[in-house]
């Protein structure tokens, strides 16, 4: 790629497709061809109209100020002498509106593109074919492409050629391809096609995705099809999608007269429906119509089923969140006009992650980027990659809880894949992120004032808020805490010393106390000393320091005495109880929660929480036909009508991050710090009559360990599956220890 000239259309194309096209002339018989190529946009890479490999939407999303991946393909057998190469673009992240946020199109950021053919001869010479000012410009079929918005194809319009292409500087590093291919997976059939009270054609696929709809059909030449794409219906059963929020979903196709096949080229939507807003005059076949399931090929490691039906659909509603919101990067949702990497959603998701798939990948490229957008004082922002709206760092806060996906990410990484390279990629960063709070405290050794997403979407937050109850200094020096840990492990995994940093964690942890839990008790409520902006304020100038969420994050990162455990582990059942046996809790607090009354010995009321069917609560949803999680409890109210319109995804996994509890506690496997990548297990499972049994896998690295449970009258039986290479130590509810390798065991008690 070394000396390929970067290349853009003679003009800017704005928001149509562009086609840059060489033909390639051989001068002897290929052994072996291999294609790199890269863009600023999104690409497809054909020769002789034969697309290159399978991946969709390459080169993928990553820091494009800084760098790009580029990907390799073998075409030796696509290959002939007089073979025409094009590289088809669109927009996609680096010029589109998604990665510019405060403007559409930022005319200094065009679609340019890059590549490189190198051909070995059977003589053993090699050639290259290299963009640069030779290659042809041509128009293209869409007319409108925008990953938000979506797309125009026009089969009608004649393509031409427009030029020569222009060679250009860009700064932006290339880098070979780090994370995962972007794929198609599953074809979904419809479910049905009916007509809404309101007289709209609606299509329903019956689960929530990510991808687009394919549609094959012959139509009168110039006949239009226009659909648009939402999650739900509203209580009257109509097409609703105000939720999207700005983007505008709307794919409009142009048919050629003949066989025509459409899906979108250079975007991709999240949906369940779709509405026909204009079709052709013809019948609608059905057989003829798919949704086309698009995400990071990621290979599936976890699985996972029980007694309880509605447990069994959370957990799929959790896989499918995973599904939609890893295309490339780890994002909050995938359907209205945000679909960015951010950072809180991706940490408090990162361990249920790396259970359900192998994610190493996916994690090690997000990273790069991470680290890449990480300020020069260490801050880590809110969206990762960074959007560029002119303002500030991304636009974003740097938030407790979402800056530190740092230090977590690449923690829990390691401790899945047991490979030292993630944590030897991140350590400085991982460093300076806790350098910089050391910082931006008002204290060394808390992290009081910021300006922080706190609890994001709490039960506590008062109506239309975002911002939860509890405390946010409260919240920011227990995630100081939290990250100094991590980085005092990762460096002690690494050799490091680290002394300084001990010191620190104890510091920490020492001043935590004296603040917020004096004399051993939470106060009521602590002086609040964020900085306000509108629509994010809190509900009253204190912040609350008695919260379930406060507790759960106490108790869960161990930053109270042991002697003030059990009362607090009271405290918070209690307040449970109060509350209905219900949560408050929001972002930063619910994926703790189960673990925090679990570790404390209330698994029981762990269990109570899990299946409580009230809101807030993860059955609400199931019940209510959720087929992905949801981003805010009540997302859909009890009555039929919406939370809000602005802040109410469907496909949000954030809550799905339940998962890690079930398969860490319910079913009770846990990779260990001291042999990471499940190289040695602690299993200890929670069984519980309601679920009836439980039964959980992972591959790993060392083969599968499976761990089932299940009642028979009042007796549990144990099934357990541990690999060759791999110990288990196991401790069953009777406290009944005992160390296992390689073998399938059975108990009872
Ligand atoms: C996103 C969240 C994100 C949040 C920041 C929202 O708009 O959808 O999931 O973490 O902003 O609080």
């Amino acid at each position: 790629m070394k000396d390929a000239k970067w290349i853009k259309a003679p003009y800017d194309f704005k928001l149509a497709g562009v086609t840059f096209q060489k033909q390639i002339l051989l001068k002897n018989t290929v052994k072996k061809a291999t294609l790199y190529a890269s863009c600023m946009g999104v690409y497809d890479a054909f020769i002789d109209n034969k697309k290159v490999g399978d991946a969709v939407l390459a080169p993928g999303w990553t820091s494009y100020l800084k760098h790009v991946q580029y990907q390799k393909y073998d075409v030796t057998n696509m290959l002939k002498n007089g073979s025409v190469l094009s590289l088809s673009c669109g927009q996609g992240w680096a010029v589109g509106h998604i990665g510019n946020h405060s403007t559409n199109h930022i005319s200094s950021i065009e679609i340019c593109a890059v590549a490189s053919l190198k051909v070995t001869y059977v003589d053993g010479k090699t050639e290259h074919f290299r963009t640069n000012n030779s290659w042809d410009t041509y128009t293209s079929d869409v007319l409108f492409s925008e990953i938000y918005d979506g797309e125009t194809q026009d089969k009608t319009v004649p393509i031409t050629n427009v030029g020569k292409a222009v060679e250009v500087k860009i700064k932006t590093k290339l880098i070979p391809q780090i994370g995962e291919w972007i794929v198609e997976h599953e074809r979904l059939a419809p479910i049905k096609l009916f007509t809404t009270p309101k007289g709209e054609r609606v299509i329903d696929f019956g689960q929530n995705m990510t991808g687009y709809v394919e549609f094959k059909l012959k139509a009168k030449r110039g006949e239009k099809i226009a659909i648009t794409h939402a999650e739900v219906l509203d209580k009257d059963g109509n097409f609703y999608n105000e939720n999207y929020r700005l983007a505008k979903n709307l794919m409009t196709y142009i048919c050629s007269g003949n066989d025509d096949i459409f899906k979108p080229k250079h975007t991709f939507q999240g949906f369940r429906y779709i509405r026909l807003d204009e079709f052709p005059d013809i019948e609608i076949n059905l057989d003829n119509i798919r949704a086309v399931v698009v995400h990071s090929d990621m290979e599936r490691t976890g699985d996972f089923k029980c007694g309880n039906e509605k447990i069994n659909q959370l957990y799929h509603n959790v896989i499918w969140g995973q599904k939609s919101n890893y295309l490339d990067v780890p994002t909050d949702c995938p359907q209205r006009d945000e679909r960015l990497g951010w950072t809180g959603d991706t940490q408090v998701f990162c361990r249920t992650a790396s259970i359900n798939y192998n994610v190493y990948k996916f994690f090690r490229k997000w990273l790069t980027d991470l680290r890449a957008d990480q300020r020069e004082d260490g801050a880590v922002c809110g969206i990762i990659p960074i959007v560029r709206t002119g303002k500030a760092i991304g636009g974003t806060r740097l938030s407790a809880g979402w800056g530190d996906a740092v230090c977590i990410c690449p923690w829990e990484v390691y401790l899945a894949y047991g490979d030292t390279t993630i944590l030897k990629e991140n350590f400085t960063a991982m460093k300076k992120w806790v350098e910089y709070i050391r910082k931006a405290g008002n204290e060394e050794y808390l992290w009081l004032s910021g300006l922080h997403y706190g609890d994001w979407l709490a039960m506590d937050a008062g109506e239309n808020e975002y911002i939860g109850a509890t405390s946010n200094d409260l919240i920011a020096s227990v995630f100081y805490a939290y990250s100094t840990l991590l980085l005092v492990k990762a460096g002690k995994v690494l050799g490091k010393d680290v002394t300084e940093y001990e010191e620190l964690y104890n510091n920490i942890l020492k001043r935590f106390r004296e603040y917020f839990i004096p004399n051993g008790e939470l106060l009521e409520q602590y002086p609040y000393t964020e900085i306000i902006t509108f629509k994010h304020k809190p509900v009253d100038i204190y912040r609350k320091g008695l919260t379930q969420t406060a507790l759960v994050l106490i108790l869960h990162f161990n930053m109270c005495e042991q002697k003030d455990r059990a009362r607090f582990t009271e405290m918070l059942v209690k307040m449970i109880e109060n509350n209905g046996m219900r949560m408050t809790t929001g972002f930063l607090g619910t994926p703790y929660i189960l673990h925090a009354l679990s570790e404390n010995g209330r698994a029981d009321i762990a269990y109570k929480l899990l299946l409580q069917e009230k809101i807030p609560s993860w059955l609400y949803s199931v019940n209510h036909g959720a087929t992905t999680m949801w981003e805010h409890w009540d997302s859909l109210k009890e009555d039929g009508s919406f939370w809000s319109t602005d802040m109410n995804s469907f496909n949000h996994y954030a809550y799905g991050a339940v998962y890690d509890w079930l398969f860490g506690v319910s079913v009770g496997i846990k990779p260990r710090e001291d042999m990471p990548g499940y190289k040695a297990v602690d299993i200890a499972p929670h069984p519980n009559k309601e679920l009836g049994f439980a039964d959980a896998s992972i591959k790993t690295a060392y083969g599968k360990i499976r761990v089932k449970w299940y009642y028979k009258n009042d007796t549990v039986h144990y099934e357990i599956s541990v690999p060759q290479a791999v110990t288990a130590n196991l401790t069953l509810p009777s406290g009944y220890k005992t160390m296992l390798s390689g073998g399938e065991y059975v108990f009872a008690e």
